[in-house]
């Protein structure tokens, strides 16, 4: 019996059958053959939520959950945040290569002028509520640009999707930004081709009267490596609606849009609005041991804190922690990372968190420097969605380009009545 192999019984039939182990896994489908008589559909698996399936195969990001590790490419988040600009690390996500400079120059130069956006886009943004969610605007807005851009449909030509791809890349900021600008009830700004990406971003976001914005380093380098620890996480929720959703073949814009929805929901990229909110009710250090026992009573989870896959210290969220000191030294020390870290250590320590493996993830202190930078809560998954898009991006092109990859249909079980006969509407009861 070869040794990669998996023997399996069915006490149904007492039939044996034997499939290959690859990767750790067996195929799905080679479960079908395993059936109790010609009749039979043949076994499937029943995995709600994908606890244990892997939907596709991926070079991009690799996550050890059990010891905390996250590369990109094959190269540690920590290094990449220590040496890297955000827009070096999306031409890493996107091409498996770190740039040379000349690559570096010319993705740059082409992120910069794929920044503006078509005065209807803007037309079409203004029309929002004055109190629209940005990140409502953003996937509205993401998702209209397929009408802006209707090339974008010819998918299966590479150089059509790099184009989209670019366009993408460099308009998201310029949607997030002028989402803000709506919030504020301020005139958008547009973009700035002498400015670095985030540079850029700020003077959208915070330019008022002054003839030409400079931005604070230590703010836009933080915001840069803040986009960087969000840019890919393997096949997260929203990174699985992103594959879903363009495994249809429809345009990365309304992919794009479909995976910043499932971003915004706050048990994924909205999770960061909730810390925050959570941070404000604690409201001080005294109140934290109380609500922690207020969670293990059942009443609401600890928000930012539990990871799908993360059973140890998100690396993100240390890498967080730090940039935060480097910001609180320009803007002012935030006063709730006092209690996120008093919220940290308690949790940290309590059986409840320590036996579920619960530790704080990216979301916990994000949110404490976005404050910090003044961005209003609403504000926090358009950010985090920004720092994902070529993450999206990377993992639709792998998708498109991978010979095993159809259309996302899974099964399910039918517990629904069998065939019933119809009752005339006089005749119901
Ligand atoms: N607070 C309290 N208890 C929790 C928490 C939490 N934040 N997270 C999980 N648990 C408990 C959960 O109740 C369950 O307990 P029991 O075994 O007694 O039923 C156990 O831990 C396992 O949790 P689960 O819900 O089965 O885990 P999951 O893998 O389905 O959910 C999660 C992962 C991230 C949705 C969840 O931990 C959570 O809701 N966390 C809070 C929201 C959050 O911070 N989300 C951001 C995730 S990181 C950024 C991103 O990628 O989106």
């Amino acid at each position: 019996m070869p040794q990669d192999t998996l023997t399996i019984t069915d006490n149904r039939t007492g039939q044996t059958y034997t499939f290959p182990v690859e990767n750790g896994t067996i195929r799905a489908m080679d479960l079908r053959k395993i059936k109790t008589g010609p009749e039979d559909f043949g076994l499937m698996t029943y995995d709600p939520a994908f606890m244990n399936t892997a939907s596709c195969k991926s070079a991009i990001t690799y996550i050890d959950g059990d010891k905390g590790i996250l590369r990109y490419r094959g190269y540690p988040i920590e290094v990449l945040a220590e040496h890297c600009t955000y827009l070096e690390v999306a031409y890493l996500i996107l091409f498996g290569e770190l740039p040379t400079s000349a690559q570096l120059k010319d993705w740059v130069f082409d992120i910069t002028h794929h920044t503006m956006l078509h005065e209807t886009t803007k037309k079409f943004m203004e029309g929002f509520r004055y109190n629209a969610h940005p990140m409502v605007m953003l996937v509205s807005t993401v998702a209209a640009l397929s009408n802006v851009y209707p090339d974008s449909k010819k998918i299966d030509d590479p150089a059509t999707r790099l184009l989209q791809i670019k366009r993408l890349i460099g308009k998201t900021p310029s949607i997030a930004a002028m989402s803000y600008r709506h919030l504020g009830g301020f005139p958008y700004v547009y973009p700035d081709n002498d400015l670095t990406y985030t540079e850029n971003f700020m003077n959208m976001l915070w330019r008022m009267v002054e003839p030409k914005y400079v931005a604070n380093p230590v703010i836009s380098r933080a915001l840069d490596i803040l986009f960087i620890l969000h840019a890919d996480h393997e096949q997260n929720c929203s990174t699985n609606a992103m594959r879903a959703v363009g495994s249809s073949h429809t345009d990365p814009y309304l992919a794009t849009s479909a995976a910043a929805a499932a971003l915004s929901g706050p048990l994924h990229g909205g999770a960061n609005e909730e810390v925050l909110k959570m941070l404000h009710e604690i409201g001080s250090k005294e109140n934290v041991a109380a609500y922690v026992k207020k969670i293990k009573e059942g009443k609401g989870k600890l928000m930012g804190f539990g990871h799908r896959v993360y059973k140890n210290y998100d690396p993100r969220a240390k890498i967080i922690k730090r940039v935060a000191d480097e910001v609180f030294a320009v803007t002012g020390k935030n006063p709730l990372i006092d209690i996120a870290l008093e919220l940290e250590r308690i949790a940290l320590q309590d059986d409840y968190f320590v036996s579920r493996k619960l530790y704080p993830n990216v979301d916990f202190y994000s949110g404490i420097i976005y404050e910090a930078m003044k961005f209003p809560i609403d504000m926090f998954p358009v950010l985090f969605a920004i720092g994902r898009t070529p993450g999206w991006l990377a993992q639709w092109q792998e998708m498109l380009l991978d010979k095993e990859q159809r259309i996302a249909r899974p099964r399910q079980i039918f517990f629904g009545p069998s065939k019933r006969d119809y009752v005339p509407i006089e005749k119901r009861s």
